[in-house]
C-alpha cells in the first residue's frame, strides 16, 4: 500500500506532466512555429479576431500518451516536458541522495515552465527535507543564439527563434505558487547560464539536471556545476538524444576522465552518479 507521502509524490508527478487528463485542443500559432513564420502569424491574427467573439481555431494534438509519458513532444498544458520516466527518475536520485545523505542543494539548468524542480521541492517537501535548496537556473527569455566563437558545434541551432520555449520568471513563480511550493527552499538564477553559473551562490550539489538543448547550454553548465557535484550525486542529461548535447557531454567526460557508466532514463535521457 502507498504511504501518504508516496501518493502526494505521484500525484505530483501526474498532475505536473498533465497526464491525468487527455490533452485539449492548443490554439493555433502558439507553439511549434518560429517567431516569424507566416503561418503562425496567420493563426494568431484570425485567433485574435475571433476572441472577441469568443472563439479560437485550435488543433487537436497527435500525440499518444506513451509519447507523453517519454517526453517526445513539446506539451501545450503539462509544467515540464520531461514526462513520467523522467520524472520518476528524478525522484528516485532525490529519495537516494537523502537516503544516503549525500550533501548538496539541487539545480535544473533549463526549465521551461519550472514543473522539474517544482517536483523536486515538492518531494523535500514530502520527504520533510528543510536543509536543502532547489535552484531554477533559466534566462526565462528563451535559448540564445548559438555563439559561434565559443560553440561552433551550435551552427544552425535556430531554438532561439522559438518563443514557445521562453517561460517568463514571473509565470514560473506562479507555476510553484499554484502547487504550494514557492519558498526560501527555491533560489531562482536568472540569466544566460554563460553569465549566472559562474558565480553562482552554490556550495554543493547533490543533484545536477541539464536541460538546455544546445552544446553551450550542456558545456557552461559542466564546466560551472560539475565540480561542485558531491561524490555520490547525480548528474542528468535531459538532452541525450539531441546529437549537440551528446557531443558536450562526451568531450566534458573525455576531458575530465568521467567514466561512470551513463545509465538510460528513456529514450531522449540518460544520467551517471558521480562515484563516491
Ligand atoms: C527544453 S526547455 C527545458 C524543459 C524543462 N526542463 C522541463 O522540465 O520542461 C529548455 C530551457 O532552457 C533554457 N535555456 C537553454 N539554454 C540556456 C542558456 N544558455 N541560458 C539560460 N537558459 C537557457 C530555455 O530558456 C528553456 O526554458
Amino acid at each position: 500500500m502507498q504511504t501518504p507521502d508516496e501518493l502526494y509524490i505521484d500525484l505530483l508527478k501526474k498532475t505536473l506532466t498533465f497526464s491525468l487528463w487527455p490533452e485539449p485542443p492548443v490554439p493555433l500559432g502558439i507553439f511549434g512555429r518560429r517567431k516569424h513564420s507566416t503561418r503562425r502569424k496567420m493563426a494568431q491574427g484570425i485567433n485574435r479576431m475571433l476572441s472577441a467573439r469568443g472563439l479560437l481555431l485550435a488543433e487537436v494534438p497527435a500525440y499518444s500518451a506513451e509519447q507523453r509519458a517519454g517526453g517526445e513532444v513539446w506539451p501545450g498544458y503539462a509544467d515540464t516536458m520531461a514526462g513520467l520516466h523522467r520524472l520518476n527518475n528524478v525522484e528516485q536520485c532525490v529519495r537516494q541522495v537523502v537516503a544516503d545523505g549525500v550533501p548538496g542543494d539541487f539545480i535544473e539548468t533549463g526549465v521551461w515552465r519550472g514543473g522539474t524542480c517544482i517536483l523536486m521541492r515538492g518531494v523535500l517537501k514530502a520527504l520533510g527535507v528543510s536543509d536543502r535548496r532547489v535552484f531554477v537556473a533559466d534566462s526565462f527569455e528563451g535559448l540564445p543564439q548559438p555563439e559561434m566563437d565559443r560553440y561552433p558545434q551550435d551552427k544552425g541551432d535556430a531554438l532561439y527563434d522559438y518563443d514557445f520555449l521562453a517561460v517568463s520568471e514571473e509565470t514560473v513563480r506562479g507555476n510553484f505558487e499554484r502547487y504550494g511550493l514557492l519558498d526560501d527552499q527555491v533560489v531562482f538564477l536568472k540569466g544566460f547560464f554563460a553569465d549566472t553559473l559562474p558565480d553562482a551562490p552554490i556550495d554543493q550539489l547533490a543533484i545536477m539536471r541539464l536541460d538546455g538543448d544546445m552544446y553551450s547550454s550542456t558545456m557552461d553548465a559542466l564546466n560551472n556545476l560539475y565540480h561542485k557535484l558531491s561524490p555520490g550525486g547525480f548528474c542528468i542529461i535531459d538532452d541525450y538524444a539531441l546529437p549537440v548535447c551528446a557531443q558536450a557531454v562526451e568531450d566534458f567526460r573525455k576531458e575530465h576522465g568521467i567514466d561512470e557508466p551513463l545509465e538510460p532514463i528513456d529514450n531522449f535521457a540518460k544520467f551517471w552518479r558521480k562515484a563516491a
